[in-house]
């Protein structure tokens, strides 16, 4: 059997590479990586290609970056070329990025079967350009791999039931597995010159980047906190911040890899962000979350009280800062961390 595994963004590169150590474990599946190019620079690409073991890609389409239409028609392009050529008798998808709805659009009209990993996400929010992306992909995908338990509700309610299989959560596999890298040699992972306690952020949405207002709030908090903010910056970000001015306790730093971030987040009295991986991983190494957001997918993080959604508002974000660590323990609303034996097993 050919699988040909589309991905292009950072958080794509983690999923992914969970699934293809465990696809190298079955001589009768192939897997062709195709990688549009979406991210491209050394840190945000690369580095993680090194660091997460994942085979070279088989093919890069070079799309990098521009508008929503630019961006994604180019890589429906040279998707397409690539599906022609190679026939497989699977499209892998992940997430909710450009090249995840490229690659179903791509795919399902050459009438080749789409699997989509991390299918039934909603923040129902279609500001967002990520719950649009979902949304397609799963009404057009042949194969929805659940995380979690809210998701299959999401997917039942559309409709989608009799196409959708739990398998828990790929993110909770790379983190269980890469959490005991980093634990057998910290020294390698771990950033120098740390402080004794500090909080990590992390701030690259649109809904926020796009607006100065919501940044300038997020500053605003930064400066009311007594902590060492720690943020390694997004190059969309960076291109914006320089814009204001920057608090005395926020420390930028460039992007950094998998197991670093890893390593950070452990670390981390609290994580402050506005990405949906991070909210995830700092639940599963139980580091409480702040999310810059007005809602989350992950429900069930905020549920255990390990993640309080603050949006951009400076006196709840501070708020949320001082709250006591939570004592709940968390559930395993996420899986057995074979999510991704799972998902291979399904493929017959
Ligand atoms: C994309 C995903 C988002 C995901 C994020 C992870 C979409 C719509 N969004 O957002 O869901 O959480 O990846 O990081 O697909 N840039 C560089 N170098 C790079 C990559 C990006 O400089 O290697 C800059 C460019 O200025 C670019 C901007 O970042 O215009 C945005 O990049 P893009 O890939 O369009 O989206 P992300 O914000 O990274």
């Amino acid at each position: 059997m050919k699988i040909v595994s589309v991905i292009g963004a950072r958080p794509q590169f983690v999923k992914a590479a969970t699934i293809s150590r465990v696809i190298g474990t079955r001589a009768d599946i192939r897997e062709v990586i195709l990688h549009t190019g979406q991210h491209y620079d050394e840190n945000m690409s690369k580095l993680f290609f090194e660091e997460l073991n994942i085979p070279e890609p088989d093919y890069n389409l070079g799309v990098g970056s521009g508008s929503h239409a630019v961006q994604t028609g180019k890589m429906l392009e040279g998707i397409e070329t690539i599906l022609l050529r190679e026939k497989p008798d699977w499209t892998l998808l992940f997430g909710d990025t450009n090249s995840t709805v490229a690659g179903a659009l791509a795919a399902t009209k050459l009438h080749i079967p789409v699997a989509h990993v991390e299918a039934g996400l909603r923040s129902f929010n279609r500001i967002m350009p990520e719950e649009i992306n979902r949304v397609v992909t799963d009404r057009i995908s042949d194969l929805l791999f659940a995380p979690t338990e809210t998701a299959m509700t999401n997917l039942r309610n559309e409709g989608l039931a009799d196409v959708t299989r739990f398998t828990g959560d790929v993110m909770y596999d790379s983190v269980l597995y890469y959490r005991g890298i980093v634990e057998q040699d910290p020294a390698t992972y771990a950033m120098r010159d740390l402080p004794e306690e500090f909080l990590l952020a992390t701030i690259h949405r649109a809904e926020n980047t796009d607006h100065p207002q919501q940044i300038e709030n997020i500053l605003k908090a930064i400066r009311g906190l007594h902590y060492p903010v720690l943020l390694p910056i997004h190059p969309r970000t960076k291109k914006i911040i320089s814009r204001f001015s920057i608090p005395e306790n926020l420390h930028l730093i460039e992007p950094v890899g998998y197991l670093m971030m890893l390593s950070l987040i452990l670390k981390a009295r609290k994580v402050l962000t506005d990405s949906g991986g991070l909210q995830k991983e700092a639940y599963f190494l139980g580091t409480p979350c702040v999310t810059l957001r007005t809602e989350t997918e992950w429900v069930e993080t905020v549920h255990d009280g390990w993640n309080t959604i603050t949006a951009t508002d400076s006196e709840k974000i501070i708020l949320a800062v001082q709250l006591p660590l939570p004592k709940v323990p968390q559930t395993k609303a996420f899986g057995n961390g074979k999510a991704a034996e799972i998902i291979v097993g399904l493929f017959t």
